[in-house]
């Protein structure tokens, strides 16, 4: 029977999150046949590091190799929607990462040729798999918290404080025009939908710039680098350093999110609670494998990530024995997982686990909203037509 070992997948983009793809397709045995980087030379020293074989000097050369059936795209986000495009219209798979494209006009044509291709299509929200989100959405869903009526929580990090901090993710025309809310503030909002079962249907954000000029170093940047560079340009900054966003779930749910990338101190603090009329659930990204659940009449509980006692989900996404953390880089090989079994099938299940392009075009209507509520400083319903998204099929 064929398994993991029979695919060939090749990445593109070999910075901080290729380095994980490349790693943990390896981990779940997929054959990762090569690489391509921004430029041919860039794209070999990094195949050198990671020992791929292949360094691909092109899309074109990935998409004419008849080896590679998946294709990743780990690239800045600019390049999200040519690069899927391109290799749907090959007849490959795609896996893709977040934010799915720029603006929900250019993910709506992509989610709409992934539809029609019967190709496995998959973003990158890979914080639904850490085994505990899993099985938190089952218990939601079998109605152990009664109904959910309040969702809360953040993303914090701080590695955009100073105003010496430089990335891609600060150019507009690379990360798009949310920088916090498009970035970090996705995960959390796909998250929540994904765990309540609710799309969002309204918000209200506000947006807010501290770091109003950048000095940009005039070399290249590794995401999350500390060095200064000593020659920079200044740039003016129009992009968010921080979001309040207030929101309301189809279910009539309410919730709000802080989104910063300037907190000292918080490196990758994502938290969310939900409040329902039975119970209530509390995670937090610092101790991945612990679940709080509050009570009002009886004491509460702390659930440690152990296969042994979570439902389906939860155990198809762990996999190691309890006691043993699993973290951010493990959420990638649960995502594989189960993207690689719909791989194997030749198409994508209904209504998998994992967010498929059409859930990833949802987010964006979403921080489409995000984007016109805090210009025009008020509420704003999401605009689903068209497409029919994981949130309304
Ligand atoms: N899911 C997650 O947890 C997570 C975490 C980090 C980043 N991301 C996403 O991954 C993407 C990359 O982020 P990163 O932090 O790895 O950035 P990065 O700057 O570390 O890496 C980007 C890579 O893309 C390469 N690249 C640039 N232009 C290219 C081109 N034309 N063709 C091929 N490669 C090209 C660069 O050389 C670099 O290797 C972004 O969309 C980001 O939102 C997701």
């Amino acid at each position: 029977m064929p398994g993991f070992a029979d695919i060939g997948a090749a990445v593109i983009g070999t910075g901080f999150i290729g380095t994980v793809h490349v790693e943990q397709l390896r981990r779940i045995g997929v054959d990762v046949r090569g690489v391509l980087g921004s430029t041919p030379d860039r794209g070999a020293a990094r195949a050198t590091a990671l020992s791929v074989t292949r360094a691909y000097e092109s899309l074109d050369e990935i998409l004419a190799d008849p080896a590679v059936q998946v294709v990743h795209v780990t690239s800045p986000n600019h390049l999200h929607v040519p690069q899927a495009s391109a290799i749907l219209a090959a007849g490959k798979h795609v896996v893709c990462e977040k934010p799915l494209a720029m603006t929900a006009a250019e993910s709506r044509g992509l989610a709409e040729q992934a539809g029609a291709s019967g190709l496995v299509n998959a973003v990158n929200f890979n914080i639904r798999f850490y085994p505990l989100h899993q099985h938190v959405r089952e218990r939601v869903a079998a109605g152990d918290f009664g109904e959910v009526r309040f969702a809360t929580g953040h993303y914090f990090q701080d590695w955009l404080l100073h105003d010496t901090d430089w990335n891609w993710r600060l150019e507009p025309d690379k990360g798009g025009a949310l920088r916090a809310v498009g970035d970090i503030g996705s995960h959390w909002l796909d998250l929540m939908a994904f765990v309540t079962g609710q799309p969002i249907v309204s918000v209200m954000a506000d947006l807010a710039t501290f770091v109003t000029s950048r000095q940009q170093p005039t070399g290249p940047v590794e995401t999350f680098s500390t060095e200064r560079s000593a020659n920079t340009v200044t740039r003016p900054m129009g992009t968010e350093d921080v979001a309040t966003l207030l929101l309301r779930f189809a279910s009539g749910a309410r919730g709000s999110v802080a989104v910063s990338q300037i907190s000292a101190g918080r490196k990758n603090s994502l938290q969310w609670e939900i409040d329902g009329s039975d119970a209530a659930a509390w995670w937090d990204s610092e101790t991945p494998d612990h679940l709080w659940l509050g009570h009002r009449d009886r004491p509460n509980e702390l659930l440690l990530r152990n296969p042994a006692l979570m439902g389906d989900a939860g155990r198809a996404a762990a996999a190691l024995p309890g006691g043993h953390v699993e973290g951010f880089g493990d959420t990638f090989g649960a995502l594989f997982r189960a993207i690689y079994a719909d791989v194997l099938e030749g198409r994508p299940r209904p209504n998998p686990p994992y967010a498929d392009f059409a859930a990833g075009h949802d987010e964006m209507l979403v921080n489409d909203a995000v984007a016109t509520s805090a210009s025009e400083g008020r509420w704003v319903d999401v605009e689903r037509t068209g497409v029919l998204t994981e949130m309304t099929r």
